[in-house]
């Protein structure tokens, strides 16, 4: 029987020599791998200028290859400089990265091809510039539509290896790095079904698509001629202004808060009430309870189809909340409520507050007290 176990003398002995390499650095490393004949490679590993049409087709065969879309952009960039550098990239097994396949095992988080993409760039860059390229595929990931139409050209053009399904396939913006939502969207926009041959095609050439841009990215990189061109999603700008590093400090991502939030500082949508007809006149009623604490409900009426905008005011003039942002409301008795917060989420002060109701050719302001 053969014995795969390690005994503890050798075990003893390994450990010393990592506990050297990891005292002593790459160049003591080196000396202990040579008494193996091994060399160890330093990071950030050497880049050379790749072919990104080459890197579109090869990391769309990978994908067709078992490989599925995160080692499949990986690989298609470790064989291309494997190529031009065979050591040490001839020792990178693509399938470091099987893992990330369908968004990590499956789990639909992170999109596999901006995976792989990453992971490269990693490998290559150093740390202080690997952000910014990754913010470059990534942003990019996120807001173009995809397969982009340079994807589907190849197909037209019969380039790919594999032609499990040939032609343009429809395409789609996610808006997301999220796997789940980008595949769910496209399955959504072209009818198909997440087993389909189109939804495995559409990230086959998702996959191609990263590859090449990814390429493209360090190829500028190390000409030094790569300018980023990332912007933060606006959205999500809007909502780090309070949550970012500045004010509460309480989130860190990049990704659009939107699809996920909706705005939750929003007030709830107003809520027709039913038993009073078409109403004949405008008409903004006194809040109920009054004086209130902190809850109040403001009803108000509208004859005809109408832009609505009803918005709290404090005693100095200064807007506090919007209960109703310009919304077009059918004619209709509504109520809307007012939780006693600000546009911060604070509970307001006591003390005497106006609401103003406004429409297209009406507007009415009552008085609120708040009594705590
Ligand atoms: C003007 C500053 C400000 C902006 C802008 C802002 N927030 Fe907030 N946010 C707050 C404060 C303050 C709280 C804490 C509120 C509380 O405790 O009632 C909060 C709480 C939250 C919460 C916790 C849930 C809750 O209801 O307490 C979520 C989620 C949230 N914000 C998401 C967002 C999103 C998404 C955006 C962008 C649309 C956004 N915020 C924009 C200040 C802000
Ligand atoms: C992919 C979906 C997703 C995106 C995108 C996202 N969030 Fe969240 N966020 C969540 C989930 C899920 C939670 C946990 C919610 C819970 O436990 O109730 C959360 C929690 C929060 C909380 C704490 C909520 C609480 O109840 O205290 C805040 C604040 C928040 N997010 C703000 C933001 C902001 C601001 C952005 C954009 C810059 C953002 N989020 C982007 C999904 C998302």
């Amino acid at each position: 029987m053969k014995n795969t176990t390690m005994d503890r003398k050798t075990f003893l002995a390994n450990t010393t020599k990592i506990a050297v390499g990891a005292a002593v650095g790459v160049a003591g490393l080196n000396a202990v791998a040579g008494e193996k004949n091994m060399k160890v490679t330093a990071w950030p590993w050497p880049y050379a200028s790749l072919d990104a049409e080459a890197a579109r087709l090869k990391a769309h065969h990978l994908y067709w290859t078992d490989k599925d879309c995160a080692s499949g952009v990986f690989g298609a960039l470790v064989e291309l400089l494997a190529e031009k550098t065979p050591d040490p990239w001839a020792n990178m097994p693509m399938e470091v990265m099987l893992f990330g396949r369908g968004g990590g095992n499956g789990w639909g988080t992170l999109c596999g091809a901006v995976n792989g993409a990453a992971a490269v760039i990693s490998l290559v860059a150093t740390k202080a510039d690997s952000g910014k390229l990754i913010n470059e595929v990534w942003g990019w990931a996120a807001t173009e539509k995809f397969p982009t139409d340079a994807a589907n050209q190849a197909s037209i053009d019969g380039k790919y290896v594999d032609k499990k399904f040939e032609g343009a396939l429809p395409q789609s913006i996610s808006g997301s790095v999220i796997c789940h939502a980008s595949v769910s969207q496209w399955c959504n926009v072209a009818g198909k079904k997440v087993a389909d041959v189109e939804r495995k095609e559409r990230c086959a050439r998702l996959a191609g698509d990263l590859a090449a841009k990814t390429v493209e990215v360090l190829n500028a990189h190390f000409a030094s001629t790569f300018t980023s061109t990332y912007v933060r999603n606006a959205y999500a700008a809007q909502c780090l202004t309070c949550h970012g590093p500045s004010v509460k400090n309480n989130v860190m991502t990049e990704m659009n808060c939107e699809p996920c939030h909706g705005d939750p500082h929003n007030s709830p949508e107003p809520v027709e009430e039913h038993g009073f007809g078409t109403p004949s006149e405008f008409k903004l009623d006194q809040n109920y309870p009054n004086p209130f604490n902190p809850t109040t409900t403001i009803r108000f009426s509208i004859p005809a189809q109408q832009k609505v905008s009803l918005e709290i005011y404090d005693i100095t003039g200064q807007m506090v909340k919007k209960l109703v942002d310009g919304e077009l409301l059918s004619a209709g008795t509504f109520t809307a409520e007012w939780n006693g917060k600000d546009v911060l989420g604070s509970s307001v002060a006591s003390g005497t507050y106006f609401a103003r109701l406004t429409t297209d050719n009406f507007m009415r302001t009552i008085k609120l007290n708040m009594v705590k």
